[in-house]
This record gives structure tokens, sequence and C-alpha cells, in this order.
């Protein structure tokens, strides 16, 4: 391994008593290295020494093992009796390594590592929907339990192969290990399958994919019959705007939004915003900033170094997108003017969450066709009539410059990671964090940061890059 690793743990280890040989002699008793064969250990030992390890006679032949011995050995604070799946074996090793250094698996998410493409898929797909289902019957105890299983696998840098495996994972409890079993064994969870097929679960997912239903909305319509779109157009449901904006442009905001078309909506935001801050700061967030390649909606932040240019800005720039009919619908909402004192989970920036008509294909010509006003369709020479925009959720928010990290931070997901980190900050270091900043238990008062990695700093956290959080 390399040199800083090999002092760090070297450090480690005398820390706790073991004794670190500088170089391979007959009194080393274990040989431990990281991602190498035994066939390129030994031959690296007889490069270093000039003649082999004797594996015969009378003196005994040390150990010959990974990572995972050593790491397992540590948390034990004393040497672990070595087992087979410890022991370098004569091909590559790098996939056991990582299988059996279980210790590397820590129990919160903001604590791990997880890419938006990971090694089972399989598994955590049922996971999901087991979690899912459990929310549409309103147990968020079992919801946040299927979800951690689901998001720990995630994080693992290898395909789990067996059952015995997840034995010291974290969140992998006997619900979770049958599932895992039943996918190793026979490629698919009956009870995942059973509740994908049911009423309830079908019903429930079409119902909370409206915009503007949540759980409870949809739990009521569903006793009260809904069973398809169609039936809420019996005058006896109230639909809210959005909810009727919602079905109205349902098709269209259940098409995934590409990354082209989020970078087409950014340069609309940023031509309307620009008209009156011309040195406005705008970044993509959410899962985009994460590096999916397609969401449900567009996320913006929008900052300024100058406070006072923020004032006002939002509304006026979507005056301006909505005089020029790019706009469907919006629900602005004010800066909360006590940030520190909302609910954890809530957010006090002004935000807009809108619907854009944002116009396809060629962009100039349907723009001009679009401004002046919202029309679906224009008529072509052969009398068919091709829509000329798609309706795009997108999510705008507004954050003084102090607080820019913090809210970077907290809108770019993914929501289980955000969840994770709160909970950390909470439990391990008695600190409130939101999308405003990092609060004291007592005094109130937010840490000032400049980045996100000053503030995973401050927790004491190892920096995640946004890549990494697709937990
Ligand atoms: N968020 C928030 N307050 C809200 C809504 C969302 O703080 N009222 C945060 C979420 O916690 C999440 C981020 O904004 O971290 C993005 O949320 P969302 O757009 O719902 O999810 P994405 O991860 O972007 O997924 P998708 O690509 O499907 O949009
Ligand atoms: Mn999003
Ligand atoms: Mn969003």
């Amino acid at each position: 391994m390399g040199a800083a690793r090999r002092g760090f743990l070297a450090a480690l280890a005398q820390r706790k008593g073991f004794s670190v040989a500088q170089e391979y002699s007959d009194a080393v008793t274990h040989v431990v290295s990281e991602q190498n064969s035994l066939a390129e250990v030994l031959g690296w030992i007889e490069g270093k020494t000039g003649c082999g390890v004797q594996r015969t006679g009378r003196q005994k032949s040390p150990h010959f093992l990974d990572i995972s011995w050593f790491t397992e050995s540590m948390s034990a604070g004393e040497p672990m009796s070595v087992e087979g799946r410890h022991c370098l074996q004569g091909d590559r090793t790098s996939s056991s390594t990582d299988k059996a250094d279980h210790s590397a698996v820590l129990p919160y998410a903001c604590q791990r590592r997880t890419p938006l493409m990971h090694h089972n898929s399989q598994i955590t797909d049922a996971l999901e929907i087991l979690a899912r289902a459990a929310s549409f019957r309103g147990s968020e105890v079992r919801y946040l339990g299927f979800t951690r299983a689901a998001s720990m696998l995630k994080s693992l840098p290898y395909k789990l192969q067996s059952v015995e495996e997840a034995e010291d994972l974290p969140w992998c409890g006997g619900h979770c290990k049958s599932v895992i079993q039943e996918i190793l064994e026979d490629g698919v969870c009956r009870e995942a399958e059973a509740l994908k097929a049911s009423e309830h679960y079908q019903c429930m997912e079409l119902l909370t994919s409206i915009f503007g239903v949540g759980v409870k909305t949809a739990e009521r319509w569903y006793k009260d019959g809904v069973r398809k779109l169609d039936d809420l157009k019996d005058p006896k449901f109230k639909l809210t705007t959005e909810q009727r904006l919602g079905l109205e442009h349902y098709t269209d905001l259940r098409l995934p939004v590409t990354h082209e078309e989020a970078d087409r909506v950014q340069c609309m935001i940023r031509e309307a915003l620009q008209t009156f801050v011309p040195d406005i700061q705008i970044t993509m967030t959410g899962g985009f900033r994460r590096g999916k390649q397609q969401g449900h909606d567009v996320d913006f932040l929008i900052t300024h170094p100058d406070n006072s240019a923020l004032t006002g800005l939002l509304k006026k720039a979507m005056d301006w997108l909505d005089g020029k009919g790019l706009l469907l619908y919006r629900h602005r909402k004010e800066r909360s003017h006590a940030p520190h004192r909302l609910n954890r989970n809530m957010d006090g920036h002004e935000t807009c969450y809108s619907i854009f008509a944002l116009p396809i294909g060629d962009l100039k010509s349907e723009r001009d066709s679009v401004s002046s006003g919202v029309a679906r369709s224009i008529g072509d020479s052969s009398g068919v009539s091709s829509p000329i925009w798609k309706a795009v959720r997108v999510d705008l928010v507004v954050t003084p410059y102090s607080e820019y990290p913090y809210a970077l931070l907290g809108w770019t997901g993914s929501k289980h990671f955000e969840r994770e980190l709160r909970r950390f900050s909470l439990q391990e270091k008695k600190m409130t964090l939101s999308s405003h900043g990092l609060f004291d238990g007592d005094t109130k008062c937010s840490i000032a940061a400049t980045s996100e990695e000053e503030i995973f700093a401050y927790l004491g956290l190892d920096y995640v890059p946004p890549s990494d959080r697709n937990a």
C-alpha cells in the first residue's frame, strides 16, 4: 500500500499495542497487504530480501492476510484468529478484500459513499418496494428500516453472494436478510412481487405520482373508491390548484426530465434572472448535481453576495417568464423570518415550486410562438398538430450568500442522505443541521461555512462528493 496509508495504519496498530516491523524477517508473524494476491506479496518480499519466504522447516511461516484481518483486529484491540476469508489467495483478491471488510460499512448514510450505479440493485429494488408499501400503509418505522437497509446495500463496493455476508452489516435485520436470501436463491422476492401486484400498492403509486398529492390524500381517495385518474373527475373530489394541474399535465410530468431539458430550463431561468441582476449566481442542485441523467424535476439554487440584490428578484423573474408564456404554474413561498426555529426537516428559504412550459424542438421559432400565451400545439401543413412544449416541474430556491453552502448541501440530496446527515448531526454531535446553518444546541447561533467541505469537516465527517450522495 502507499506510504501515507501504511504510516497511518502502522501508527494506529502501535497505539493499540501491536508491534509493527519495518522490514520482513523471520520474527514476523502476520503480513498484511491491500488489494494484492499472495503471489504478488511473496514476489515483493523476495525482491526486498533477496531470498524467498521460508514456508517449511523449523521457522513457522507467517500468515499472509488481506486488510480485513487488520481492520477487524484494530476494532477488537487484539489479533483476530486467522480465518480463511482473511487469507490472501493466489490470484487477485481485491473483491474478497472489500467483501470481508465489514467494519468499513458505517451506520449513517452520510458516513458512506453511495454512487449512482451499484452492485446490488436487484435486492435494493425489492427492499424499496417494501419501503414504499410501508409508507403507503402509514408505517414510518418500517419505511425507514427498509430504506436504511437498501441505502446501506447501495454503498457496498461488491455484489453480495450469500446471506451470510450480510451477517455483520448495519440495518440488516431478519426481514432484510430473508429478502436477500430469496433474491440470491430464486432471483425474486415474493413479498415484493405480491405487493407490486396488489390493488392498493398500484393505486397508491398512481395517485401519489400526481403533482400535489401525498400519501394521506391518496389514502383518503383510495378509501373513497378512487382506482384510476378518471375517477377524480367526479366533482365530489375537491382538488387543489396543484392537483388539478398535476392531472392536466399528468403525462408530461411523468416523463423523466432529461439533462438536455434541464440545461435548457437553466438557460431560461438565467436569462430571466440576469434581466434584473446581471451577475446572479445559479446552481443546479438535486439529482442532476448528483450525476443523474434524468429527474422528476429540476432544482436550482440562486444567490448573490449582495443580499439586497435578492430582494424581490424571484418574483420579478417569474413574472418575466410568465409574460413570455413559459409558465404553467408557480407557487412562491416567502422566506421564513426565524429559520433556526423551524423544525429541522423544514426549509425557510424563499422558494418557488413551478411548472414550466418548456419549448420542444426548434427553440427559437417555438419560443416566439408561445410568447403570446400558452398554446399547446400548432397545426402543421398536414393538419396534424404537434405539441410545442412539455410541462416540466422546476423548484427554485433563493438563499442569502452566508447560508449558500448549507442550502447547497441541503438541496443536493438525496433525501435519505439529507435525513441521515441531520440525524448524525443531532445524535452524534448534538447540533441541528438545516439548509440554513449548523446550530449549536444552546446558542441557536450558526457556524459560518464557506463551502460544503467545511460543513463536513465541522461534523467530523469525511467529505462526500455529490456523486456519492445517492443514498
Ligand atoms: N428538498 C427540500 N425541501 C423541499 C423539497 C425538497 O429541502 N420542500 C430537498 C430534498 O431534501 C432533496 C432536494 O431538495 O435533497 C431535491 O429534492 P427532489 O427534487 O425531490 O429530489 P431529487 O433528488 O432531485 O430527485 P429527482 O431527480 O427525482 O428530482
Ligand atoms: Mn429534483
Ligand atoms: Mn425538487
